[in-house]
């Protein structure tokens, strides 16, 4: 990591889900119809979150945080929501990954998204 990750076209990036790139340790979702690279590190102690379809939401089976589809901190001990990497879309649509510019999560309590999950965890 470090560096400017090229991943998938932007019109492939959905609000109903969130898709995997492992070439940028990135989960990419559409929020408010722009593109957001979600870092699968846990915030807790550094585990991979996964993306839960059925749930809708981001899941750590390490020791069970979990978080909305903005990554953003619903329960477990993970001190805060799941931090983003800077995105950009060239002039082909491409969606590119910066890894070197992370945002830290947001605190707990930060709810931007009116989802709750949609149905039974995975973890
Ligand atoms: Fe994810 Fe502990 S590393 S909950």
């Amino acid at each position: 990591l470090g560096g400017v990750v090229k991943t998938i076209a932007e019109e492939d990036v959905f609000t109903s889900t969130a898709v995997y790139v492992r070439t940028a340790q990135t989960y990419l979702t559409r929020i408010d119809d722009e593109v957001v690279a979600i870092w699968q590190k846990c915030p807790h102690l550094g585990c991979r979150v996964s993306w839960c379809e059925n749930s809708g939401q981001f899941e750590c089976a390490c020791h069970g945080s979990y978080f909305n589809r903005a990554g953003e901190y619903r329960s477990g001990p993970a001190p805060r929501g799941m931090d983003r990497f800077a995105v950009t879309v060239n002039e082909q649509g491409i969606v590119a990954v910066d890894t070197g510019v992370v945002t830290r999560g947001a605190p707990p309590g930060t709810e931007t998204l009116d989802e709750p999950p949609r149905g039974e965890r995975c973890i």
